[in-house]
């Protein structure tokens, strides 16, 4: 992940609630890897610990020790709970003495993915693959999908493994996520199985674009030349016709109420 490197970045202004342009903070290399490379800045600003955040934000102090950010620290100085709630929203020590100061004594990315980005480099260039989820044109963002102070960073929480993930894209996609007469087994092992929830260079955001997709899974029994055995089907024929699901054939991809084949 891009975030490992030692750089130093400047971040636009824009970036922040505050007027002047602010430059990238550089922490040490040294220790863990992906550690912080950029913070936000709060001019004037100290680090002040988780703990002392959870003082006064009593809600996160259970549910953000669960959380993979709770990990993140930056490089400084060993201050009690570490400070990663800071890594994100800046040096709190002005805030604490004035939490009700309007002046951007913290800083709250609200629903600005850029605040990620600055350690997810590499997921802002997966949104900007053409078959995206509409985060960069500010119809989506990241904490739709994301839970940043949750035990749990996908949302929404509760519930075991895949189940989850799915639960997670069921919320806005119920047609293919609810149950169905022949269920397509897949679907277990997870949406994203088929589909890049950030972004792919296919349509519908596929993981791939043809039937190697389905080929993956499903078994290829190779018997003759020019043949391509999937149960009792020389799909050879089929698949010159295209792939699995837009030749008309296993249209019903996620499951079917109508048709155990899935054929639609
Ligand atoms: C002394 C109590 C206190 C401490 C300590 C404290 N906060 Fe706050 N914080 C508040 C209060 C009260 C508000 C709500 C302000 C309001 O709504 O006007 C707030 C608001 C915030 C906001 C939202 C600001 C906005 O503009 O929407 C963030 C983010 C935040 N705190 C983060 C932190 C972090 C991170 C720490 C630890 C470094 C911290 N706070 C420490 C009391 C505190
Ligand atoms: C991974 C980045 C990240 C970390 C780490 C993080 N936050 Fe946040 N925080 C956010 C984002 C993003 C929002 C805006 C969420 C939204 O608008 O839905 C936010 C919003 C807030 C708010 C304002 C809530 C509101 O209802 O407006 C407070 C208070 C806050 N965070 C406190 C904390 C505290 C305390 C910690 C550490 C326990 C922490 N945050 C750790 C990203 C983070
Ligand atoms: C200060 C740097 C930093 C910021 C800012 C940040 N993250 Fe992270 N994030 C990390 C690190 C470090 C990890 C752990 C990576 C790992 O262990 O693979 C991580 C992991 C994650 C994971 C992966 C969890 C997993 O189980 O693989 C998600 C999802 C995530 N972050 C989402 C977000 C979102 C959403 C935001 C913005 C609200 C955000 N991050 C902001 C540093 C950051
Ligand atoms: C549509 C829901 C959705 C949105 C929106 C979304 N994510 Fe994710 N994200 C996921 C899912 C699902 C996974 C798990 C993928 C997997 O397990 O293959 C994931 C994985 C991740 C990971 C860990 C794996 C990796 O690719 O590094 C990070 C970090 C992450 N997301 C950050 C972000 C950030 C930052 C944003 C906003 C710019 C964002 N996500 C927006 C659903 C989403
Ligand atoms: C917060 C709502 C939301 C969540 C959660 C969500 N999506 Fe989406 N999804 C959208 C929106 C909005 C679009 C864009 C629809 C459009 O452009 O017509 C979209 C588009 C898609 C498309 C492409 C549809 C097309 O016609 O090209 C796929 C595939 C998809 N999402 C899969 C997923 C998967 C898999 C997950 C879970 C990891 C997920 N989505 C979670 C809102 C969501
Ligand atoms: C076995 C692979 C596979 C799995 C698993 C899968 N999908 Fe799909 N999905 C596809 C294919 C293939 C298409 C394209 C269908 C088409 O173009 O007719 C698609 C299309 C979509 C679309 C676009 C629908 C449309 O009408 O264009 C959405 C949304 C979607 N999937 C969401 C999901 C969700 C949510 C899950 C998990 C519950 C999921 N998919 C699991 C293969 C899969
Ligand atoms: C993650 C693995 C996986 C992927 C990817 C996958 N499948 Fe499946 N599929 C299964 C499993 C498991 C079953 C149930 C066991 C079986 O019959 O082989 C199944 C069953 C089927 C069946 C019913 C077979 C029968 O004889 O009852 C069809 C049809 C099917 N899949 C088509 C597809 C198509 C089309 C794609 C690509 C869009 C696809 N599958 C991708 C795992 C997968």
């Amino acid at each position: 992940m891009p975030f490992a490197s030692c750089r130093r970045r400047t971040i636009g202004a824009a970036l922040f609630a505050l007027a002047a342009a602010l430059i990238g903070f550089l922490s040490s290399c040294s220790s863990v890897p992906r550690t912080l490379v950029v913070a936000p800045q709060i001019p004037g600003a100290t680090l002040l610990g988780n703990d002392q955040c959870y003082y006064c934000h009593t809600n996160y102090s259970r549910s953000f020790q669960g959380n993979v950010h709770f990990r993140v620290r930056a490089d400084v100085e060993k201050l009690p709970g570490g400070t990663s709630c800071e890594s994100c929203h800046g040096p709190g020590s002005l805030h604490a003495t004035a939490p009700r100061d309007r002046a951007g004594l913290i800083f709250n990315p609200r629903k600005d993915p850029q605040a990620c980005y600055n350690c997810h480099l590499d997921v802002q260039l997966q949104f900007r693959l053409p078959q995206h989820h509409p985060v960069a044109e500010g119809q989506m963002n990241c904490v739709q999908c994301h839970d940043p102070h949750g035990r749990e960073i996908f949302k929404p929480s509760g519930g075991l493994g895949m189940a989850r993930l799915n639960e997670q894209c069921s919320q806005c996609h119920r047609e293919q996520a609810r149950t169905f007469v022949f269920e397509h087994e897949a679907n277990r092992e997870g949406c994203v199985t088929c589909h890049s929830p950030h972004g792919s260079m296919h349509a519908k955001m596929l993981t791939e674009r043809d039937s190697n997709l389905c080929l993956k899974c499903h078994s290829q029994v190779q018997q003759g030349a020019g043949e391509l055995w999937i149960g009792k089907v020389d799909h050879k024929p089929l698949l010159a016709l295209g792939s699995c699901w837009s030749a008309g054939c296993h249209t019903a991809v996620h499951g079917s109420n109508f048709h155990p084949k899935m054929l639609y």
